[in-house]
C-alpha cells in the first residue's frame, strides 16, 4: 500500500517512524511519502493561504498550489499507463489513488471506512489548515480520482495534520502482515461483523492480585464457554453504560435470553421486536 501525505507541516509526521508504522514502513509493507506543499508555491514567501471571499475571519488555503502537488503525484489524465511509475510523478502503474480530505464538514471517519481504506492500493491525504482548501480542489480532483472529505469526530482540530495520522494508524494496522496478530483486529470494538456495535470490554494480564485487586475469577478457570460468555456480558454492560446509542442499534434477533437479562440489569430492557430506549 502506498499513502502520500501533502501539508505545510512535514515534521508532524515524525511518528510514523516510530512502531507499528515505522516496522510497517521498514519491513516495506506500507510505503509512506510525506510532501511539503510549500514545493508547489512560487512566491518568495511560498505563500498557501489568502483571505475568504465573501468576508469573514480566518484565511483559505489557495487551490494553485494543492492542483499542482496533486498533479505532480498523480499519473497524468487519458489513457491508462501500461505499467511501472511515470516519470517525475509518483505514479503507480494504472493505479488512480483516492483522494482523503480531513475536515470537520466530512463523512465521519469509521471501522468500516478504515477497512475500505486499507484495501486501497494508494491513498493521498489532502492536510488543510486555516479555514480550509479552496472547494475548487476536491471539485476538480473528483474528475480524476475518489475523493472522501473524512472528520473524525464534532470537534474542531487547528489542521488536518493529527486527523491524518489517527486515519494512517487506524489504516495501517489492518492491512495484512502489520499487525503481527490478525485476530486481535478481528475482535476490535466496531470490528464488522457479529460484535460490530458492542464496545471491547476490560482486559487483565498477571499479576492475578495486584493493590487488593483480584482479576476475575472466571478468566483464570480455564473455562472457555464461561470466559466468552463474561467477556460479552461486560462488553454488553460497557456499551450501554458508554454508548447508549449504540446500545439502542443492536438487533434484538441477535441477543439470546441472557443478553437481554443483562441489557435488563443494566437498565436498558429490551422489548420483544425492539430496544426500549
Ligand atoms: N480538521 C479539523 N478538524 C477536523 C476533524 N474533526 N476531523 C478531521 N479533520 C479535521
Amino acid at each position: 500500500m502506498k499513502l502520500d501525505i501533502i501539508t505545510i507541516f512535514p515534521d508532524y509526521f515524525a511518528p510514523l517512524d516510530v512502531s507499528l508504522l515505522g516496522k510497517a514502513r521498514r519491513n516495506g509493507l506500507i510505503e509512506m511519502n510525506v510532501h511539503d506543499l510549500r514545493l508547489w508555491t512560487h512566491d518568495r514567501h511560498r505563500t498557501v493561504d489568502d483571505t475568504p471571499y465573501g468576508g469573514g475571519p480566518g484565511m483559505v488555503m489557495k487551490p494553485e498550489p494543492w492542483g499542482e502537488a496533486l498533479d505532480a503525484l498523480t499519473p497524468p489524465a487519458g489513457p491508462p499507463s501500461t505499467g511501472g511509475d511515470q516519470a517525475g510523478g509518483g505514479g503507480l502503474g494504472g493505479v488512480v489513488p483516492r483522494l482523503v480530505v480531513p475536515t470537520p464538514s466530512g463523512r465521519p471517519f469509521t471501522q468500516a471506512l478504515a477497512v475500505e481504506y486499507a484495501a486501497e492500493p494508494w491513498l493521498i491525504f489532502a492536510c488543510g489548515r486555516y479555514e480550509g482548501i479552496d472547494s475548487r480542489v476536491v471539485e476538480e480532483a473528483r474528475v480524476r480520482m475518489r475523493v472522501d472529505e473524512v472528520s473524525l469526530g464534532d470537534f474542531v482540530l487547528a489542521g488536518g495534520e493529527v486527523a491524518v495520522l489517527v486515519m494512517v494508524e487506524a489504516i495501517s494496522r489492518l492491512v495484512p502482515g502489520v499487525l503481527g496478530n490478525f485476530d486481535s483486529v478481528t475482535d476490535d470494538s466496531f470490528a464488522p461483523g457479529a460484535m460490530e456495535s458492542l464496545l471491547e470490554g476490560p482486559v487483565y494480564t498477571k499479576p492475578p492480585v495486584w493493590r487488593d485487586r483480584a482479576v476475575p475469577d472466571v478468566l483464570l478457570s480455564g473455562n472457555h464457554g464461561a470466559i466468552a460468555r463474561w467477556r460479552r456480558d461486560q462488553a454488553l454492560r460497557r456499551t450501554v453504560a458508554n454508548r447508549p446509542e449504540l446500545a439502542a442499534r443492536l438487533d434484538p434477533g441477535d441477543l439470546d435470553k441472557h443478553d437481554r437479562q443483562v441489557l435488563a440489569d443494566a437498565g436498558f430492557p429490551v422489548d420483544g421486536e425492539h430496544m426500549a430506549h
